[in-house]
């Protein structure tokens, strides 16, 4: 008998409900094509939990993720609860779960899309063929480190308090995805501290370095987080995989999903030791502007689905035939008004959803 995959659905704020019932769908397809069973359940993360429970991660929620064999987000946040102490912001929510689940490895990758390469912002020539992983740790560093918070000094004056810490065996387990993930793709991983000025960098870079020997196929470079930074707006051609901590990978994700001009597109997958629920989710935010009006695009959450098949459950061919009909919407000139360049077939969330469908049953 075919085995039943759990599916534990957080659609969250926002855009959330709409590019999920998308993504949702496309499985669903995804299913009957592949001869694979899903049963999903739904549970309440961020805004939407906030409202109905009181706090961002319910404990029910954290239960229903950890019995599933994979976790499909949308997006969580809005305006409404910005305001919050941060104990109870959306945010706070997304973190728990993280740590929850022992999500410590984030997989983003940046790929230009050649059908939306001018919707770049930097010259054609610069982005084109860009392709690149960001393998981010995500449970340490200085977004978990003790101390942290904000305390009162003996003079009365407050300080704001916040710890970067990495173990050896953080840093080892995030640099062994790190290695992995680039000798699945060009071979090339380069690793990015501080280690000019942090100690806990230079600690990281360590690691990295001794670990190399285990890996004599992958070539292993260094850069310091701020050139980092300028390599991948001045030459992000040079990069294949890119390894790096909590804040710097935060920061750095974000820079290399820009240089495709569509953070729309684009999935991530944060995953924990092997058995235990991976967690997929669009890298672009709830976009509470726009939400319930049918303007979103479903792509980045309809390839963090399969993201969710490849990485989550093993399927890749069915990821492959998602990842597929993706581009063949977009061949096929269907654009969303994050993407629309002239004379292509605007398009809603909903019709875009159906035309994606239409691809998939071709
Ligand atoms: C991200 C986001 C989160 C982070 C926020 C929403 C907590 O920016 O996933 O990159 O900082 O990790
Ligand atoms: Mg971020």
């Amino acid at each position: 008998m075919t085995q039943t995959y759990r599916i534990t659905l957080l659609p969250g704020d926002g855009i959330g409900p709409e590019i999920m019932r998308v993504a949702v769908e496309a499985l669903e397809a995804i299913a009957r094509q592949f001869d694979l069973r899903f049963s999903f359940n739904e549970a309440l993360v961020g805004g939407a939990a906030i409202d109905a429970t009181g706090e961002p991660l319910p404990a029910d929620t954290l239960e229903q993720c950890c019995q599933s064999d994979a976790v499909l987000l949308a997006a969580i946040g809005g305006y409404k609860w910005d305001n919050l102490p941060r104990a109870q912001r959306p945010e706070t929510g997304l973190l728990g779960l993280r740590a929850g689940l022992g999500l410590f490895a984030n997989l983003r990758p940046a790929t230009i899309v050649p059908q939306l390469i001018d919707a770049s912002t930097l010259k054609r020539e610069v982005v084109e063929g860009v392709d690149i992983m960001v393998v981010r740790e995500l449970t340490g560093g200085i977004y978990f480190g003790q101390p942290k918070g904000i305390f009162q000094t003996e003079t009365g004056a407050q300080r704001g308090v916040n710890t970067m810490a990495y173990t050896t065996a953080e840093i080892d387990r995030i640099a062994k995805v790190g290695f992995e993930t680039a000798r699945q793709r060009g071979h090339r991983l380069c690793s990015v501290d501080k280690a000019n000025v942090l100690d806990v960098s230079q600690l990281w870079r360590d690691r990295l370095t001794q670990m190399a020997s285990q890996y004599p196929d992958v070539e292993l470079s260094h850069l310091y987080v701020d050139n980092a930074a300028m390599q991948l707006v001045r030459a992000p051609k040079q990069f294949d995989t890119l390894v790096t901590g909590n804040l710097f990978g935060d920061i750095l994700s974000d820079a290399a999903a820009m240089l495709t001009g569509s953070i729309g597109m684009l999935p991530s997958a944060s995953l924990g030791v092997a058995g235990t629920p991976g967690l997929f989710e669009p890298v672009h935010g709830s976009a509470p502007d726009i939400a319930g009006q049918d303007k979103a695009n479903p792509l980045a959450q309809v390839l963090s689905a399969a993201m969710l098949l490849r990485y989550g459950l093993n399927q890749p061919q069915a990821a492959t035939k998602l990842e597929m009909a993706v581009t063949q919407v977009l061949e096929q000139g269907y654009r969303t008004g994050d993407i629309m360049s002239a004379g292509l077939k605007s398009v809603g969330c909903r019709a875009m959803g159906e035309a994606l469908l239409a691809a998939l049953d071709a």
